[in-house]
């Protein structure tokens, strides 16, 4: 019996190398990114900064830059790249990570699991 928190998001061929796609399942919005190495990360579309739409954002580096002020979330762990470098360390680390979701490829379709943080 398959786990009920695995939701079927999008066919494995449609969704190309260095895109990102934004879906909508079971009442969620997700998006969903091929990096270059061929991973695939599921996460909110919402930045935890101000609420902008990262699917309007560029990929850079296996990160999603938001288009409004440039904070880059790494696609792999969520982790905020660019102010912890920037950013004293006090304010720094009460920065929001994104929330990534696990994901799997399974009989052609991408799965991500909604209700665990990765
Ligand atoms: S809203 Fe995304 S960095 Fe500010």
């Amino acid at each position: 019996m398959s786990d009920p928190l695995w939701q079927q998001a999008l066919l494995d061929q449609d969704l190309k190398s260095g895109q990102v796609v934004k879906v909508s399942v079971a009442g969620m919005k997700i998006m969903l990114v091929r990096l270059e190495d061929g991973t695939v990360t599921a996460a909110s579309p919402i930045c935890p900064h101000q609420g902008e739409d990262l699917t309007a954002g560029k990929l850079y580096m296996g990160a999603i830059d938001c288009p409004r002020h440039h904070y880059l979330y790494d696609l792999h762990t969520g982790e905020n790249r660019y102010p912890r470098n920037v950013f004293p360390v006090d304010l720094a680390v009460r920065l929001a990570p994104l929330r990534l979701y696990p994901t799997k490829i399974e009989d052609g379709w991408i799965w991500f699991q909604a209700s665990r943080k990765r």
